[in-house]
């Protein structure tokens, strides 16, 4: 440990300024606009992979952004780690509500803030940092791979493609990822799963094109009108999902499991502060940790229809739209849920209007065990350097990713995030805290320790 503290403590401003160099690419994936500098990412990636001891690094195309692998595989006898991290972005808007530029790091109260910041830059930079650390000072104990994508804010789409073609590449004994986030630095954590996704949007179209809302107004049906009430009645008074069968596939959790995963601490007076909320809303029966967790949920990620710029206009709109995510838990996937989601919202559908549903991307939900080598060596790193036993909780965000590795390549992941839920990810003014980053820089060397001495 001693050797690890010394390292960084002396390249310090170092490991800092390589991040903010990373965080002024502005690597928005959803948006073609930003491609140079997508791809300027990938480059910036490689290189500092390849500066760090990495060998074989590859740039590896895709039908979409490419995929930076690079390796170290010091004896074929030992056990082997694959990272995988992502380095694009979520867009940065709305722009008016970052206090300082999103692609302008910027240190406020010992917390970078810019878009990636946490979400995944921050993040994976860490093992990128944490292998340099380990080849300067001689202590990689294990093969490491790295497979760093530029897709994974948009769905992923071309990842499975390459890891099906990429089989004997990728071959390794665990994949390990920091992407997630823990309770708190006084109360370390490691995510043991996360939701699926099914992610789609629908259109209701009315009159065949916008009318004077007074001239036929009272006359026609209003598509917003009736997407609202589409919507509206996918909830019902309990909050609990009204789309016939969509809880079928759920496996409750035990009892014990329940009572674990409650017994983890929480303040929920700070939570609704932290949101300025004065209540909370969800499914009834389920505790926070619960809902967001252990349930599937349906959200409005966005909705448009009529006129929405200055003044008024008084227009009784052609159309209305929405785009609309839930969240899936073991055992449902997304196919099913999203023919679920189709059948029923179409069978709503007023006779007025027309409607349409046309899926977008989807992921799979996963856990990963608590019992395995990896997860044992993920607790005994956080536990040297928080000086605490990491708590086990389930996270609500999805990484589709997870999935799709232990299908094809047979491999379990170990979620050994280091963000925390408040750093606001995917929102205006996303942080991640200097001291997490360096943490998680310490923490790292120590989870290949683990792995590979539980390995023998
Ligand atoms: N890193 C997040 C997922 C995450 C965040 C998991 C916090 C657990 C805790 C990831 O980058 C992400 O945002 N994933 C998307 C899914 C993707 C298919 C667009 C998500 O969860 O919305
Ligand atoms: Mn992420
Ligand atoms: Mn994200």
């Amino acid at each position: 440990m001693q050797h690890i503290k010394q390292y960084v403590e002396q390249n310090k401003q170092r490991l800092l300024d390589e991040l903010f160099d990373l965080l002024r690419l502005a690597s928005v994936s959803a948006d073609p606009k930003y491609k140079p500098e997508v791809l300027k990412t990938a480059d910036y990636v490689a290189a500092k992979l390849r500066d760090a001891g990495a060998d074989n690094v590859e740039i590896c195309q895709t039908a979409g952004y490419p995929i930076v692998y690079g390796e170290k595989i010091i004896d074929v006898s030992k056990p082997t780690v694959l990272v995988y991290g992502h380095y694009d972005v979520q867009p940065p808007d709305p722009l008016e509500l970052w206090k300082t530029p999103p692609f302008e790091p910027t240190v406020r109260d010992g917390k970078i803030y810019a878009r990636g910041a946490c979400d995944d830059k921050g993040q994976f930079y860490m093992h990128v940092k944490a292998f340099e650390l380990m080849m300067q000072t001689g202590t990689l104990p294990c093969n490491i791979k790295f497979m760093i994508e530029g897709e994974e804010e948009v769905g992923s789409s071309n990842l499975g493609i390459f890891v099906k073609a990429n089989k004997e590449k990728l071959k390794a004994d665990v994949v390990l990822i920091s992407d997630t986030s823990m309770i708190s630095m006084e109360h370390p954590s490691l995510e043991t799963g996360l939701r699926g996704l099914s992610y789609l949007e629908v259109e209701v179209t009315g009159p065949n094109r916008d009318l004077h809302s007074g001239v036929y107004g009272g006359a026609v049906a209003n598509p917003i009108t009736v997407l609202a009430q589409m919507i509206a009645s996918l909830h019902d008074e309990n909050n609990h999902i009204t789309i016939p069968g969509f809880y079928n596939d759920v496996v409750p959790l035990t009892e014990a499991e329940r009572k674990a995963l409650n017994s983890a601490p929480y303040d929920e007076a700070e939570y609704k502060k932290d949101l300025d909320v004065t209540e909370l809303w969800g499914e009834k029966g389920y505790s926070t940790f619960e809902r967001t967790g252990t349930r599937p949920t349906l959200e409005l990620n966005g909705i448009w229809g009529g006129y929405i710029g200055e003044g008024a206009k008084t227009v009784l709109p052609s159309k209305a739209n929405a785009k609309i995510s839930m969240r899936l838990v073991p055992n449902q996937t997304s196919e099913a849920i999203t023919k679920l989601f189709t059948d029923h919202f179409l069978s709503i559908a007023p006779p007025y209007v027309k409607v349409t549903v046309t899926p977008h991307h989807g992921g799979e939900p996963a856990v990963t065990p608590t019992d395995s080598i990896a997860y044992r060596a993920a607790q005994k790193a956080i536990a040297e350097s928080f000086g605490k036993e990491p708590i086990p909780t389930r996270g609500g965000g999805s990484i589709p990713i997870v999935a799709l590795f232990e299908a094809e390549l047979g491999l379990k992941t170990v979620l050994m995030g280091f963000g925390l839920d408040s750093d606001a990810l995917h929102s205006p003014n996303e942080k991640y805290d200097i001291y997490n980053y360096y943490k998680g820089i310490e923490t790292i060397p120590l989870f290949h320790k683990y792995f590979a001495e539980l390995s023998n």
